[in-house]
């Protein structure tokens, strides 16, 4: 409780006075600190004091305004108000940063004279992440700080700045040590000592005159890094106003500012990526954890087989300084493994993302084994060997005899059933699945996937890992393809029947671009490999109408050179190509189809709707807690746009009796029961509601 209210405290240190911001955890902006810090700035004009800090308590100084108040009337004092009053200061006033000062953060602390920071500070202007532009002058000040091309670089990336980079680009004005608010009322006291000018962001013009003299550099500059920013609309705005820093004065570039973010705010845009935020956040949650879990103490790791996934997986442990062994069968197939790893490093290091020292500290943390006996002693297992469930059986048996109790055995399983593997082991509650994407040291989704024994403390841990290792963790349930694939799966079903009645893969791969899809389903496919699924089928005895016969032709993808598309030597530009034309013609002529024209909004409804009724059934089922969930899923798994939500959020926007419609229609048209509306999503669509109404209960955080 501070003296001026719940969220604000002002104190004297002799003749500077200290304002605290404390409203944890990361002291958001809201109504009760906003109407404080108005209070609080009245009572300086109190002779008596010389100087003002404004400092935060806490992990962090303020991460901006409270994103959950966005949506809802603006109750006043908005942010605006606070920083006029910080302006209309006539004596000193220092922002004192410490964590991150981002959005209305760092817009509050430049609007203050001065601003100094702990080295480990950073700062930055994210709201581009919710798509939104900085709505409190952050467009207008931080290009008088840094400069229009790098401001707006910053404004549109919305990554975090460090310290010692805010020093350099003048955004901070010095970085201090020792206690934070102490040193900032010595650096207030010394501005007052020495006289210092109160000199406004607002008021420097000096970096913007290279801008104005040559505003056609700054249009390049916008032009290259919007170059990939598809439909969205934040990305424009933020150019716009930006480019009003240095032509239009300065109160008329606010006002602008402030009417575009209030256009945005409401754009489903800025709702669906306001949405992913707190998704992303409550994936972590279960609902039936109990708080107080022990945790596990991940200081080094073992994964078994040295593949695709066993090399991406040892890398994202050696990327978080945790030790890791990697076991393979034999000293050829470790070598090869460890060769890979080598060699994604240096690739890193070609594109100028790590230094060679990096990579050695990393791989020094990697070593090898051919002998099981290495999992004796380690807190966490990860099984990647082939994708065989007599294997895998074998693996966790031996792992069962070997490992020390309490350690956390996971499958990386894309397939198999968790609960079978588990049953290997005579500890399935140890037992989960932890589904890392390809390539496993770059795809932030992880699935973890709970099998039926499956401890809450094993549970915990798992998603405690997954965060340490910086991914995203969603815990799912059991069941062919667990939440992604499984959605995939009918995407896949859906596209290759767009080829046979009609269309061709760049029409289908262009529509699903032009939603927001970095590829689509057939790139995609070349790029994975068509081989690996035709093995799978032959080994079934199913088939596949178009990919089978191409897979005959040879034609397995990128590694072939050719597969849906055609592929210049060197070249991953997918170009038609006729033969596969002739192929999905000849296809369709056997199966008596008739070809005709598909307009592009088909495609994408049927590219994209199917998948959302799966949606609902994982839903119905349990296999995901929340809608959320299996947005995040999307996002971080397959490249579904953020600025779309995800699948379910989508589902909403375009409204669910629609959605129910047209499924009907293609059922019936295709004669596919699995295309049916599901029961959840009929019934949410007759109630009048939508997926959001599903909730879950929160759950402790692992
Ligand atoms: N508003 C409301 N809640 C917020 C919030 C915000 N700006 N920032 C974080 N939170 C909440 C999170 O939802 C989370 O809540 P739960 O514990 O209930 O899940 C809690 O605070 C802690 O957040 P994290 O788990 O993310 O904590 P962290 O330590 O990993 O990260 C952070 C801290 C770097 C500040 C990160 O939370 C973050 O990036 N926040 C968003 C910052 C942002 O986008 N600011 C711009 C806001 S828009 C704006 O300011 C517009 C303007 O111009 C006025
Ligand atoms: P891979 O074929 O590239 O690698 C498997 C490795 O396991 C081989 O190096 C093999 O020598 C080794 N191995 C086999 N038996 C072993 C044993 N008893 N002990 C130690 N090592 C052994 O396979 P990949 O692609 O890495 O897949 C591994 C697992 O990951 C599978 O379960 C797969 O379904 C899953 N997965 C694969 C994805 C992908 O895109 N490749 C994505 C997500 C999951």
């Amino acid at each position: 409780m501070g003296s001026i209210n719940n969220s604000i405290d002002f104190k004297r240190d002799g003749d500077v006075a200290v304002i605290t911001i404390d409203n944890p955890p990361v002291n958001a902006l809201k109504h009760e600190v906003r109407s404080g810090l108005v209070e609080a700035l009245k009572q300086i004009g109190d002779p008596a004091i010389k100087a003002v800090v404004i400092a935060c308590k806490g992990r962090t100084f303020s991460a901006g305004a409270d994103i959950s108040e966005f949506g809802k009337p603006m109750q006043a004092p908005g942010l605006g108000e606070v920083i006029k009053a910080i302006e209309a200061s006539s004596k000193p006033v220092v922002a004192a940063v410490h964590g991150t000062a981002f959005g209305g953060g760092l817009e509050l602390a430049l609007a203050c004279h001065y601003r100094v920071a702990v080295a480990s500070a950073r700062v930055g202007l994210p709201e581009i992440k919710l798509g939104i532009l900085p709505g409190a002058g952050g467009t207008q000040r931080l290009p008088r700080l840094m400069g229009p091309e790098k401001g707006l670089a910053a404004i549109l990336s919305g990554d975090p700045i460090p310290a010692d980079q805010a020093l350099a680009d003048g955004i901070i004005d010095e970085i201090v040590t020792g206690d934070l608010t102490s040193a900032a009322v010595a650096f207030a006291r010394k501005v007052v000592a020495e006289n210092r000018p109160l000199r406004l962001v607002r008021d420097r013009e000096e970096k913007l005159q290279a801008a104005r003299a040559n505003p056609k550099s700054y249009e390049d500059a916008a032009a290259k890094l919007t170059s990939r920013s598809g439909g969205r609309r934040a990305p424009a705005a933020v150019i716009e106003s930006v480019r009003n820093s240095f032509t239009l004065p300065f109160d008329e570039g606010i006002a602008r500012e402030q009417a575009l973010f209030r256009e945005l705010v409401v754009t489903d845009e800025s709702r669906a990526q306001r949405h992913v935020f707190f998704a992303e956040r409550e994936a972590a949650r279960v609902p039936d954890m109990p708080s107080g879990l022990r945790s596990l103490p991940f200081d080094k790791a073992v994964v078994i087989g040295a593949g695709t996934m066993g090399g991406g997986i040892a890398m994202c442990f050696a990327n978080a300084g945790i030790p890791v062994t990697v076991v393979e069968t034999g000293k050829d197939a470790l070598t090869k493994g460890l060769d890979r790893v080598a060699d994604t490093y240096r690739t890193t290091i070609k594109r100028g993302r790590l230094t060679q020292e990096e990579m050695d500290k990393r791989m020094a943390l990697i070593s090898g084994s051919v002998e099981l006996e290495a999992a004796a002693d380690v807190p966490v297992v990860i099984e990647a060997v082939f994708e065989e469930m007599g294997l895998k059986k074998e693996v966790f048996a031996k792992l069962d005899k070997v490992a020390k109790p309490d350690t956390l055995l996971a499958t990386n399983t894309s397939t198999l059933d968790v609960n079978e593997i588990a049953r290997a082991t005579a500890r399935p509650k140890d037992v989960l699945g932890t589904h890392f994407f390809s390539p496993a040291n770059v795809m932030r989704l992880l699935e973890i996937v709970r099998g039926k024994e499956t401890s809450h403390h094993m549970l915990a841990g798992a998603i405690a890992l997954g965060r340490t290792l910086g991914k995203v963790p969603v815990v799912v349930g059991v069941c062919d393809g667990f939440v992604g694939n499984r959605m995939l799966a009918k995407r896949g079903v859906e596209a290759e029947r767009l080829l046979l009645e009609g269309a061709l893969p760049h029409q289908v791969d262009g529509a699903v671009t032009e939603f927001g899809f970095p590829m689509g389903p057939f790139a995609m496919g070349d790029l994975a490999g068509l081989d690996v699924g035709w093995r799978i089928r032959k080994a079934r005895g199913t088939k596949a109408e178009i990919t089978d016969p191409l897979c005959e032709a040879g034609r397995f993808g990128q590694k072939t050179g050719k597969g849906y598309y055609i592929y210049e030597k060197g070249s991953r530009t997918p170009t038609p190509d006729p033969e596969v034309e002739a192929i999905i013609v000849a296809a369709s002529k056997r199966l008596g189809i008739e070809r005709h024209p598909i307009s592009k909004e088909e495609i994408v409804e049927r590219m994209i709707y199917p998948m959302i009724n799966e949606g609902a059934r994982i839903l119905d089922e349990g296999i995901a807690y929340r809608p959320g969930d299996i947005d995040v899923i999307w996002i971080y798994g397959y490249g579904w746009p953020v600025w779309r939500g995800g699948p379910m959020f989508y589902g909403d926007t375009v409204g669910l009796p629609h959605i129910r419609d047209r499924l009907a229609i293609y059922a019936e048209r295709s004669g596919d029961k699995s295309l049916e509306p599901a029961p959840l999503l009929a019934r949410l669509a007759g109630e009048g509601k939508g997926f959001a109404s599903v909730t879950a209960p929160k759950g402790a955080a692992a």
